[in-house]
C-alpha cells in the first residue's frame, strides 16, 4: 500500500560535472524497476545539471534543505520556489547534520515543512536520537518531541502525504547500522504517534524511511520490516552500483 522510496542524500559531494557522471552511471546500473520510487538529492549547485541528466528516467529530485520564506534578504539561503523551478519534487528537512552543526531547531523544521508544502514539495523530515540520548533512556521522548515539533500543527492530509526519515545519529556515516528490530521498534512507535497527532489513515499512508549506514548488504533485512517504507542513503548513494542494489532490495 505504501510505495517504497529509496532516496540518496549526496550531502556536500559532487560538482555539476561529477553529478552528470554519477547520474549516467546510476541510470545504466539501475535498469528497470517498478513499484518503488527513486530519488536523489545532490547539492544545490548541481540540481540543474541533475534535472537535465534525470530527464525521462522517472528518478525524483530533492533539495537537501530550504528556507522557510519564499524570497527575501537571506544571504546564502535557497527558497522553495527555487527548488520547484529547477525540477525538485521533494526537500529534505531537519537532517541531523543540520540540527547538529547549523543550529536547526524543531521550530525551524516546522516552518520549513510549511514552506515545502506551500511550494508543492514533499518534505522528507528527519528525526533521530544521539547515542547519548539512546543510552540514557531518552530516545522515545526525543523522537516524540521531534515528530510533534515538526508535524504537530499540520492537518492529517499533509501528514499522510509527507515522508519521515528515522535516522539514529549514531548510525549515520559510522557503518553502525540499527538492527532491523531496533529500527522497526522506532518506526512502529512513530506510526502510532502519527495516529495520535493526525488519524489512522494519515499514519497508515505516511512513509517512514530508515537512514544510517544503509548498504547493499543490510537493505534487504531492513526493508523486510513492516513499518520500514524505504531508505535515506548517504555514503552508499555516491556509488552507482551500490545505490542500484539498494533500489533493487529484495524482501
Ligand atoms: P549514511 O548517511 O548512509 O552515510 O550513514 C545517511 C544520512 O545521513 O542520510
Amino acid at each position: 500500500m505504501r510505495t517504497p522510496l529509496l532516496a540518496g542524500n549526496w550531502k556536500m559531494h559532487c560538482t555539476p560535472t561529477e553529478t552528470a557522471a554519477l547520474i549516467q552511471e546510476l541510470r545504466a546500473s539501475l535498469g528497470d524497476y517498478d513499484q518503488r520510487e527513486v530519488l536523489v538529492a545532490p547539492p544545490f549547485t548541481a540540481l540543474a545539471t541533475a534535472a537535465t541528466e534525470l530527464d525521462g528516467s522517472g528518478i525524483l529530485l530533492a533539495g537537501q534543505d530550504l528556507h522557510w520564506e519564499d524570497s527575501g534578504a537571506f544571504t546564502g539561503e535557497i527558497a522553495g520556489p527555487m527548488l520547484t523551478a529547477v525540477g525538485c519534487s521533494h526537500a529534505i528537512i531537519g537532517h541531523s547534520e543540520r540540527r547538529q552543526y547549523f543550529g536547526e531547531t524543531d521550530g525551524r523544521v516546522a516552518l520549513k515543512i510549511r514552506a515545502a508544502l506551500r511550494n508543492r514539495l514533499v518534505p522528507i523530515v528527519c528525526v533521530g536520537e544521539t547515542l547519548e540520548e539512546r543510552e540514557s533512556g531518552q530516545m522515545t521522548d526525543v523522537i516524540e518531541r521531534q515528530v510533534r515539533g515538526a508535524l504537530g500543527a499540520l492537518d492529517a492530509r499533509s501528514i499522510g502525504s509527507s515522508v519521515l526519515a528515522y535516522e539514529p545519529v549514531w548510525a549515520i556515516g559510522t557503518g553502525r547500522v540499527a538492527t532491523p528490530d531496533q529500527a522497526q521498534e522506532v518506526h512502529a512507535a512513530i506510526r502510532a504517534l502519527l495516529g495520535e497527532i493526525a488519524d489512522a489513515d494519515a499514519a497508515a499512508s505516511c512513509r517512514i524511511l530508515y537512514g544510517g549506514s544503509v548498504k547493499p548488504d543490510n537493505v534487504d533485512t531492513l526493508m523486510a520490516q513492516p513499518d520500514i517504507d524505504g531508505a535515506l542513503v548517504g555514503g552508499a548513494s555516491l556509488k552507482a552500483k551500490d545505490f542500484a542494489r539498494i533500489v533493487h532490495f529484495q524482501s
